[in-house]
């Protein structure tokens, strides 16, 4: 059967491509897969009207559309084909996580990934490169070959609520794993985007804010992850965000889309929309090339206005055409033209299993005094107490909601968004994966009465609380863990002094009881598997292998802003009643001080610093030794120095220039080793990290003279010293 299956794959491949061959001939000259894109764009553009151009321009949001057409899955967005020159339909949907499928109900399977900041936790290019291949197929098996996926904003706000989403503080940590993301997604044939294109770095007010920064800075940070993420990466599409920058929209500021992604960058593929981010015209003449959900914006802008407007001269028809051009350009170049859609094969149990290897490397060992876990060590009665443990794990909300079969929902909570489906908990009991490890009893409480629960924690050898903080697009959340759990956390570690705190947070959250209990994990959401991974690490099957991509701050008053700009103002995103929000700025002061740089630049100390995470083994760092030159590198030796085998992330940070003090991390690596194995390992610098924005030069520059180095765990661990002296350099825009 399958030796059929396969001899028919063959044969179709044989025929698909000699039928392209022949119709590559000069009636159709832009199928022949062995032209460049932009060659095959411009045969093709050379044959297509006007009309025809501009109906690649829009596209319909389906979940809004009133009429469904036939063949169209309910998602996010939809540009039609146009059959007769062989253009594929674009059919969207969002995949930060997964192949969200937040408008087709529950019986629509997906495999949810752990959330973003549970993949930055693994600094690992080769998983977030996995993560998207799995995605990336499960899209293509479901239909979709365009994917609203890639989110790199940094995180310079840990209250935003969409943190979840993304990847971290550090730009060359967002940037190296959003490429890898996105790389693994399109090797499926298909179009990724990177998004929110730039400083989408809060909810509150996301529509009406206005983000305020000095460009040095922002080329150096934002900008940053998202340089390196589409010159790595290079994603079909990015997708300009909602916000202003400098009192003018994203999607039509042509500082950010024509002069830094298009001219500077080299950027060739298409820019879309944010939907409902399109306010006028202006986005076209911006360098905007694409509108989306075009049924929520005022009009659809890119239609008929955009005709009108290529008619008059207002905006040149040979620009129409070059923004179509693009579009088919990432067609071609993506494979999408070439390799169409064959739904069917979703195989979510193997599928699954890709995002249990993320949650397992991403889940963070932030405490673990006396060496209580792993737990294999001690048998013995366990209390399993809060965070509905005993249905499954905690997920983000919002247009990247993946809601696999069998999830339980809860009612989503005052202020949260007037769209999205509440609160998800993807269907991997904590409880039944512990309770299949466990030697004694395991006995679960609620914790809705915090008194019931103690009195549980003081029957048990163990006491083990499951805290959730619920995030969501739309809404920004508090630091502190709500609904009375840091309550609940301190009556049981009252009762039982070997407690245990599981967090599962889309953010960092403040911990008033940290010094009362024994052990904390930090789960994240972690996805389809998460009970089972988060079983694997609390028994010490796997090490405990994941290093904070985000810094968790020790109160608000630490926080460049310690309160949330225009949450005064804020309304909850979609009511009805209420007005539109007044604009507000947000200031930007800390520039390029992003996260560990801003508590290094004050000398302020975190609750737990960007990089931090223990191992169930322990590390030590020795014999430095750095080379400057073109690639500057530092090579250490690294030694386990426990008694089993595990993984560290060694760090290698800038920490002073010779113009300029500015910690950055440089580079980083996961190293393997046995008991008591040493190795020699070598951290190279990404020269990107090295330059800084020349703004009267219009380019990158290196200052000439002596560089100082630290490497370490962590950021705020300089466990081996070092310096090096560089030569000046330049680089291009
Ligand atoms: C979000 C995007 C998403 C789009 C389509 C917007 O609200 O900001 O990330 O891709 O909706 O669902």
């Amino acid at each position: 059967m399958k030796r059929m299956r396969l001899a028919g794959v063959v044969v179709a491949a044989v025929l698909g491509s000699a039928a392209a061959a022949m119709a590559a001939g000069p009636a159709e000259p832009w199928r022949n897969p062995s032209l460049s894109p932009d060659r095959r764009a411009d045969l093709l553009l050379a044959r297509m009207s006007l009309d025809e151009q501009i109906a690649l321009l829009h596209g319909h949001m389906p979940v809004l559309m009133k009429a469904v057409p036939p063949g169209v899955i309910r998602s996010a967005g939809w540009i039609p084909g146009q059959p007769k020159y062989g253009i594929p339909p674009q059919a969207e949907s969002d995949a930060s996580l997964g192949v969200a499928n937040a408008g087709r109900g529950d019986q629509d399977d997906a495999t949810p990934l752990p959330s973003g900041l549970a993949l930055a936790s693994t600094f690992s290019p080769g998983l977030a490169f996995d993560g998207g291949a799995m995605i990336g197929k499960e899209a293509r098996q479901k239909g979709f070959n365009v994917l609203l996926a890639g989110g790199a904003n940094l995180a310079r706000d840990p209250r935003n609520g969409r943190n979840f989403e993304y990847l971290g503080e550090d730009p060359l940590l967002a940037g190296l794993l959003d490429a890898a993301s996105i790389r693994g997604i399109q090797s499926n044939h298909i179009v990724s985007t990177a998004k929110h294109f730039v400083l989408n770095d809060q909810e509150t007010g996301r529509q009406v804010l206005s983000a305020e920064i000095g460009q040095g800075a922002l080329r150096e940070s934002d900008l940053l992850a998202f340089e390196i993420a589409i010159k790595d990466g290079r994603p079909g599409s990015v997708m300009c965000s909602y916000n202003r920058l400098h009192a003018t929209y994203a999607c039509e500021n042509p500082f950010l889309l024509t002069e830094v992604l298009k001219r500077d960058w080299g950027y060739p593929g298409y820019v879309m929309s944010d939907w409902g981010a399109v306010h006028s015209l202006a986005s076209a003449k911006a360098g905007l090339d694409q509108e989306s959900g075009q049924e929520i914006d005022r009009q659809v802008f890119f239609d008929a206005p955009l005709k009108a407007a290529a008619a008059n001269g207002e905006i040149p028809a040979a620009q129409v055409r070059q923004m179509a051009h693009r579009v088919l350009r990432s067609l071609f170049a993506n494979g999408v033209y070439d390799h169409p859609l064959s739904p069917g094969g979703l195989d979510t149990r193997t599928d699954a299993l890709v995002s249990q290897r993320v949650a397992e490397q991403g889940i963070v060992l932030l405490k673990n005094q006396g060496g209580l876990l792993p737990l294999a060590a001690r048998a013995g009665r366990i209390a399993l107490i809060g965070g509905h443990a005993d249905v499954g794990v905690l997920s983000g909300g919002g247009s990247s909601q993946v809601i696999p079969r069998g999830s339980f929902r809860l009612p989503p909570p005052k202020g949260a968004p007037g769209w999205g489906g509440g609160i998800l908990y993807h269907p991997s009991a904590p409880l039944a994966a512990i309770k299949a490890r466990a030697k004694g009893e395991v006995a679960y409480a609620d914790g809705a009465d915090p008194a019931a629960a103690a009195a549980l924690a003081r029957s048990a050898d163990v006491a083990i609380v499951f805290a959730t903080q619920w995030n969501s697009e739309g809404v920004d959340g508090p630091l502190q863990l709500e609904g009375g759990q840091d309550a609940l956390i301190e009556a049981v570690a009252r009762a039982n002094p070997h407690t245990i705190v599981v967090l599962e947070t889309g953010n960092p959250v403040l911990m008033p009881w940290l010094d009362e209990v024994q052990g904390v994990l930090e789960a994240w959401y972690p996805g389809a598997r998460g009970g089972e991974a988060l079983a694997e690490v609390l028994y010490g099957e796997v090490d405990a292998a994941g290093r904070l991509p985000i810094s968790f701050p020790a109160s608000e008053e630490q926080l460049p802003r310690p309160e949330l700009p225009g949450l005064k103002t804020a309304r909850p995103e979609g009511a009805t009643t209420a007005q539109p929000q007044p604009p507000f700025d947000v200031q930007y002061s800390e520039g390029s001080d992003v996260g560990y740089r801003w508590y290094a630049a004050k000398g302020l100390k975190p609750l737990f610093p960007f990089g931090y995470g223990l191992s169930y083994t322990g590390f030590r760092y020795a014999d430095p030794r750095a080379t400057g030159g073109p690639g500057l590198r530092v090579s250490f030796t690294l030694t386990n120095t426990g008694s089993r085998a595990g993984t560290e992330t060694p760090q290698l940070y800038l920490v002073a220039a010779p113009h300029r003090s500015q910690q950055r991390l440089l580079g980083f690596t996961r190293v393997t080793l046995k008991a008591g194995e040493s190795r020699r390992v070598t951290l190279s610098a990404d020269p990107r990290l090295l330059l800084d924005w020349d703004q009267a030069g219009h380019r990158w520059t290196r200052a000439a003279g002596l560089y100082h180095l630290f490497v370490g765990p962590n950021a705020a661990d300089a466990a081996l010293k070092s310096a090096v002296t560089l030569a000046a350099g330049t680089a291009a825009p």
